[in-house]
């Protein structure tokens, strides 16, 4: 299949690769790139694992293709915490609000892109923010509970 040439920023940093029509971006970040912390769970839009932020607004990675992301930036974990976890990764550390870990990238970028629309969430507004996001170990109240204490006036 014929190959296309794409660069799109990751995590502050140029990148240029090639890839085919049909290669999804969350097989090209993981198998091609390195970046290993967007998740394959359900590769079918469902369960959030594989989530990325692109252009500053989480995406999931299983439904784009890499050649849509020519020209765009991508943010995962590995860029957030580039100078250290983040005021809401530390949260989340002091709260346990992770057990196996799987949804954690995904949960993190989500609940960034809240944060940066709305600093302080209400309880309702955070369980909204995170209904796409699966997490099958916490109950999501040690998550909720760190958003809340981080955000708290
Ligand atoms: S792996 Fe993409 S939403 Fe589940
Ligand atoms: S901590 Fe295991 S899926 Fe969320």
């Amino acid at each position: 299949m014929k190959k296309h040439t794409i660069t799109f920023r990751l995590n502050g940093e140029p990148c240029t690769l090639d890839v085919e029509a049909n290669e999804l971006l969350l097989d090209v970040l993981r198998d091609k790139v390195g970046v290993k912390s967007p998740k394959a769970g359900c590769e079918r839009g469902d369960c959030g694992s594989c989530t990325i932020l692109l252009e500053g607004k989480s995406v999931r990675s299983c439904l784009i293709l890499a050649v849509e992301v020519d020209g765009q930036e991508i943010t995962t974990v590995e860029g957030l915490s580039r100078n250290g976890l983040t005021p809401l990764q530390q949260a989340f550390l002091n709260h346990n609000s992770f057990q196996c870990g799987f949804c954690a990238p995904g949960m993190v970028l989500t609940v960034t892109e809240l944060l940066e629309k709305n600093p302080h969430p209400s309880k309702e507004e955070i369980q909204e923010a995170i209904a796409g996001n699966l997490c099958r170990c916490t109950g999501y109240q040690p998550i909720i509970d760190a958003v809340l204490e981080l955000t708290k006036k």
